[in-house]
């Protein structure tokens, strides 16, 4: 075990101290976090393991010592990998969510742990750059733990990212694996799910997400922008509008009304998103594809993968035991058979 190992096992044995220390039901937070919450104590050595690996790829690629860097937990829910990047000892953690619901609920969580976060940043990925140029804050980490698989335009997202003008890592770790068939085939009768069919609501649902099929939202969306449109039209325009939010589904729309021609297609057969929030329900990214984007904003990258961690079912830790063992054999970067996939990438100034 090397000396970064320990530093994260002591890290993640602190917080568990401190979780099991809280009284849930007391906790002034939304269901949604506190669901959250409850799974991650429930679930804790399991879930952990993911945290462990990515925090082990955290430190293996920055370039200065955990105690000068600054750390960015993107996406950062309920605040986990906040509190433990706080405990590992980073020089500054700054949190971010695009959900106000999460940043105020990890503020008060963060409080009843006695954890010190120096920020929490509402909002996308605009809003977290404007407040580290207004602060003349240079961030060395920027690190996602289920993230990447939301994010509306991701295209853009790197594009506004790599504006920061210093040099930094960044680590966004997935469980949407598109590379591994197992997954992409689970995650596809997901998409077609929300797209067709909607979803249950259940008790800490996400007071935002969509519950009901996307395409009939699409539908309702389209119909109300213009009543001049015949209902085959509106039918049409729906299932090409998959992937698309409010705001870019309307413009389509004005297109298709002005010159009866749609020039967007998603490459994809079931990737789609909740046309109000633009939240993918796990969208599966081609990878070779973002990999020459990035590529192309002079960013290094790489796509590494993980092991799967054992839990009580013994019947599932069989496979999982011969799996981590063929990702031993073909190295960091086969992704088929591994449970996530890490985006690793570089800017270098
Ligand atoms: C599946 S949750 C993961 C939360 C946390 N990282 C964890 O592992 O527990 C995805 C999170 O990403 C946030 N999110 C989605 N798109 C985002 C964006 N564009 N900018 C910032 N946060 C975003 C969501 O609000 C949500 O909290």
């Amino acid at each position: 075990m090397t000396n970064h190992d320990k530093i994260i096992e002591e890290s993640i044995g602190e917080l568990r101290k401190k979780l099991n220390g809280l009284t849930l039901s007391e906790l002034k937070i939304s269901d949604y976090n506190k669901r959250y919450l409850q799974e991650y104590i429930a679930n804790y050595d399991f879930l952990m393991y993911q945290y462990s690996q990515l925090l082990a790829k955290v430190i293996k690629s920055l370039s200065k010592p955990v105690e000068e860097s600054v750390f960015i937990d993107y996406g950062g829910g309920c605040g986990i990998l906040s509190y433990l990047a706080k405990a590992i000892g980073f020089k500054k953690v700054i949190y971010n969510d695009i959900y106000e619901l999460s940043v105020n609920d990890s503020k008060l969580i963060a409080q009843q742990l006695s954890i010190t976060i120096d920020n929490f940043i509402f909002g996308d990925v605009d809003q977290l750059i404007l407040f580290l140029e207004k602060q003349d804050i240079k961030p060395d980490m920027i690190c996602s733990l289920n993230v990447l698989e939301h994010i509306y335009d991701v295209k853009g997202w790197f594009n506004s990212i790599i504006k920061i003008q210093n040099s930094f890592s960044l680590l966004f770790m997935t469980s949407a694996n598109s590379k591994n068939p197992f997954i992409a085939k689970r995650l596809m009768k997901l998409h077609k799910k929300v797209e067709f069919e909607g979803v249950q609501r259940k008790e800490g649902w996400k007071e935002i997400d969509l519950s009901s099929s996307f395409l009939e939202e699409r539908k309702k969306i389209i119909t109300a922008k213009s009543g001049a449109l015949k209902p085959d039209e509106i039918k049409h325009l729906a299932h090409r509008t998959r992937g698309l939010r409010k705001n870019d589904i309307l413009k389509l729309v004005d297109e298709y009304t002005k010159g009866k021609e749609i020039k967007y297609k998603i490459n994809h057969p079931t990737n789609t998103c909740d046309p109000y929030t633009g939240n993918w329900a796990e969208h599966l990214i081609d990878l070779n594809q973002l990999k020459s984007y990035l590529e192309g904003l002079k960013l290094k990258v790489t796509f590494t993968n993980s092991y799967y961690g054992y839990s009580k079912n013994k019947f599932l830790n069989a496979p999982k035991f011969i799996l981590n063992i063929f990702m031993k054999i073909f190295g960091k970067h086969n992704l088929v058979f591994s449970p996530t996939y890490t985006l690793e990438a570089k800017k270098v100034v």
